[in-house]
């Protein structure tokens, strides 16, 4: 099960219209690099745990994503991070341990073998950890030699004692469901965890690989730069080479359908998804660019991110910084300023 119910307040504005499992990860939707991620673990089917903008969520990914089966479990309010899986308690509590994850993580932590630790562990919960710099924004876990976890304190203001934090994925057994309360939000973080602390085994898989929350603008534009860094440079997309009369500095990504003008310069560290244009003489660089926006002729845009279906007119500057929403259009010649955060 896939948590995808949150409101994504911390993407805003780019979540207004766009939730987080569509946000593009170097061209590729979120929940098509979870799925892939889940796949290698051996996970077949998926279950997402919705609210806010499910319908566009449904359209979009369908029944199917990288293989996996979808299906969808709907929250007339949300149920917070527990409730979900009280709801969806007909869909995973067939006897096995199952899977849930916070939806807005991109990693490899190695599934198959955190299932065979939480089975050899005899664990009613196991749970991934990781190693940030600063444990403050996230869940801190404290644990024996043995792995057994002892403590687990949501986004703590003094986590200095907690060496490590709560990667948001776990293997659940049935048991655990019925420990969720029925009909109301409920938080697994801060309610359901100290419970199994006290009465059951909560076990550890430390994970050692790589790791985001792309959940809030700064982290989604790490997660970008980093991953891009780690891929072979994209030979461009055969239809951006085709039309490409500018020049791109790697390393960049173009999605499919993407045009480059003439005497553009694209990069380094620029990332376009799918059927973006850049116009004739256009800059960008450090930037990301969401689906189907079209950058006008001698615009410049420098580490910022736009969203999609932007259309921004000729001759603009869009300078550091800057966050551009959704399905806006920017009148030519405008000047943008650093930070600046344009919404609808
Ligand atoms: N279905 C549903 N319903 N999903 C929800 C709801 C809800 O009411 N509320 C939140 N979620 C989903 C979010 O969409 C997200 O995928 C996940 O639950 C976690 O919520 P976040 O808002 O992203 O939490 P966080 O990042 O501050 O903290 C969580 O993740 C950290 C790791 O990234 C906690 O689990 C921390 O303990 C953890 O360290
Ligand atoms: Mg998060």
């Amino acid at each position: 099960m896939i948590l995808a119910g949150g409101f994504a307040t911390r993407l805003r504005p780019l979540s207004c219209s766009k939730p987080k499992l569509l946000f593009p990860i170097v061209g590729t939707p979120l929940v098509e690099w979870m799925a892939r991620w889940l796949s290698s673990g051996g996970v077949d089917q998926l279950i997402l745990a919705v609210n806010h903008l499910s319908d566009r969520l449904k359209i979009e990914v369908g029944n199917r994503v990288a293989g996996l089966t979808v299906e969808y479990s709907v929250e007339e309010t949300p149920l917070g991070t527990a409730g979900p899986i009280r709801l969806a308690a007909n869909l995973l509590g067939k006897g096995d341990p199952f899977l849930v994850t916070n939806g807005d993580i991109v990693s490899d932590i190695d599934i198959r073998r955190m299932l065979a630790m939480h089975e050899e562990a005899k664990a009613d919960a196991t749970i991934a950890l990781v190693s940030v710099p600063d444990p403050s924004p996230f869940g801190s876990v404290l644990t024996d030699s043995n792995g057994i976890v002892k403590k687990f304190e949501e986004k703590s203001a003094s986590p200095s004692a907690m060496s490590h934090v709560n990667a948001g994925v776990y293997v659940l057994n049935p048991s655990v469901i019925d420990s969720i309360p029925d009909g109301a939000p409920v938080s697994l973080e801060k309610e359901v965890f100290p419970k199994l602390i006290r009465n059951g085994r909560m076990q550890a898989w430390m994970h050692d690989g790589f790791w985001y929350d792309i959940g809030s603008i700064s982290e989604y534009v790490r997660a970008n730069r980093e991953l891009l860094q780690r891929q072979e440079p994209n030979a461009e997309a055969p239809e951006a080479t085709d039309q490409n009369g500018g020049e791109i500095l790697q390393p960049s990504y173009l999605g499919a359908g993407t045009r480059i003008g003439v005497g553009a310069k694209v990069g380094p560290l620029a990332i376009l998804s799918n059927n973006v244009s850049v116009g004739d003489e256009a800059v960008v660089r450090n930037s990301i660019i969401f689906e189907e926006t079209s950058i006008g002729d001698r615009t410049v845009i420098e580490d910022s991110v736009v969203g999609e279906r932007v259309v921004i007119g000729k001759g603009s500057k869009i300078r550091r910084g800057s966050i551009i929403a959704g399905q806006l259009t920017i009148p030519g010649s405008s000047m943008v300023a650093s930070n600046s955060v344009i919404l609808c």
